[in-house]
């Protein structure tokens, strides 16, 4: 097997998980930072990392790294770390494809005592039983003969600058116990936080999945509460502080769940679950109320404009934020799309106004140009769907500036003062 002194690190993906790694072991190793999007590689070797995650000093730093898109860049490398996407299709079932497409990469550059790790978030299972197939057939190696692997989940929260890559526990594993020493002790190089090393690959697979579902569920009793209190016409902000106040209450906060992660994740538990003959109920209970969100917002805000004699039908409505969460640009998986498919069905005239967001991608991914300004006093409920920084400096006065006289402000995530607003969730 490699030896840790000789390490040549090849990452592939250079995504919100590929490219901070990369950056990180590039400066203690050397790396190839290798991925298919040759416009990613050419931004990367020009030191622009659109997604943010990596600042342009931060970049330079790593100065054993290099970017490429040509597989032959990878050939000289001993260990490579997987970090390609991991969707579900349009059945909510896993797509697999990216990765194992990188497996296919793996198994044309990988050669005798290499090891591969993955990283990308999958069902327990998933690397030993639909990865290392493909790194076996392509290469024509053995499985812990001629290659080893291990499985390492990330766990980092993109626009998050103080919980990083170095700075988070890392789990760690792989496909024999001496792998798994090397995999951990090759983590260890970078990730300051410490590692935990698990006894198997499946159970540090098990352990990520996890993760996001049990954050998912948590979020889906929240946003059950709030339906239940909002009837009751209790804040239900109000509700979670005072319970808070408990030393074992979980501060989780109703919401849309978007993203590539929470959302996205707990199908590929669920889709095991389901192939070993088990139908999860609370984790796809779950699932469908975190999914019936936006419409429960856009119902509420209709509800309180014809409470105050708007018309709706031909309204203007404002919504703020257009991204999956807040101070980031990251626009996968959002569901404020929900809300703004909910209103256009009422005839309902939608700009959406985010800061962050690229609004060529927002056109392209989703068919929604975001407005440069919104117009002023033009709006008849504007409603806060992300907390972005911009949007809470302006503050209440500053969000109604763009409303009629007589309008809706609609605060989704407790970013503003509650007597300052019309509407929470
Ligand atoms: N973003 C997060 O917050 C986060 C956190 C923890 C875990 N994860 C998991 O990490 C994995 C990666 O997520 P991400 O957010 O970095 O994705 P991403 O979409 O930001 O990046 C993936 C990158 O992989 C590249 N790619 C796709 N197929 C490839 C291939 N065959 N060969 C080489 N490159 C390829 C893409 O061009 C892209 O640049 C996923 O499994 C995700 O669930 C993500």
């Amino acid at each position: 097997m490699v030896n840790m002194d000789n390490v040549r690190l090849g990452v592939i993906g250079l995504g919100y998980v590929g490219l901070p790694l990369a950056v990180e072991f590039g400066k203690v190793l050397p790396t190839v930072g290798f991925d298919i999007n040759a416009r990613r590689i050419g931004e990367l070797r020009d030191g622009v990392d659109h997604t943010l995650e990596v600042e342009p000093e931060l970049l330079a730093e790593a100065s054993q790294l290099s970017f490429e898109s040509d597989i032959e860049a990878l050939r000289a490398c001993n260990v490579y770390i997987v970090t390609v996407p991991t969707p579900i299709d349009d059945n909510r079932s896993p797509d697999l494809t990216p990765l194992i497409k990188a497996s296919e990469t793996l198994g044309r550059v990988v050669s005798q005592g290499d090891v591969v790790i993955y990283e990308s978030t999958v069902y327990p299972g998933a690397t030993e039983e639909a990865c290392i197939p493909v790194v076996e057939r392509v290469s024509g190696l053995v499985y812990n003969r001629d290659f080893f692997a291990g499985y390492s989940p990330e766990r980092i929260n993109p626009g998050d600058k103080e919980h990083r890559v170095t700075t988070i526990m890392k789990v760690t594993s792989g496909s024999t116990p001496e792998v798994a020493e090397f995999v951990d002790a090759l983590y260890r190089r970078v990730i300051t936080a410490g590692t935990h090393l698990a006894s198997s690959i499946a159970v540090a697979e098990a352990a990520k999945v996890i993760e996001n579902t049990q954050r998912d569920v948590n979020i889906a009793l929240v946003n059950e509460l709030a339906v239940i209190f909002n009837r009751l016409g209790i804040d239900t902000e109000e509700v979670l502080q005072a319970a808070g106040t408990k030393w074992n209450f979980l501060p989780f906060r109703p919401g849309l769940v978007g993203g590539h992660c929470i959302g996205v994740d707990p199908y590929y538990l669920t889709h095991k679950a389901q192939q070993v003959g088990y139908h999860p109920e609370m984790i796809l209970a779950g699932r469908r109320l975190n999914d019936g969100m936006g419409a429960y917002v856009a119902s509420q805000l209709i509800k309180q404009m014809i409470k105050r004699r708007i018309h709706v039908e031909g309204a203007r409505v404002l919504v703020m934020g257009l991204t999956f969460k807040e101070n980031c640009p990251d626009l996968r998986n959002t569901r404020v799309v929900d809300i703004i498919a909910e209103l256009a069905d009422y005839n309902i005239a939608v700009d959406v106004h985010d800061p962050q967001v690229n609004k060529d991608e927002a056109e392209a991914e989703y068919g929604i140009r975001p407005v440069n300004a919104p117009d002023t006093g033009a709006y008849d409920a504007m409603i806060l769907a992300v907390a972005h920084r911009e949007f809470k400096a302006l503050g209440a006065d500053g969000i109604r500036a763009w409303g009629k006289p007589q309008h809706v402000l609609y605060d989704l995530k407790y970013a503003l003062d509650k007597d300052s607003v019309d509407l929470r969730l």
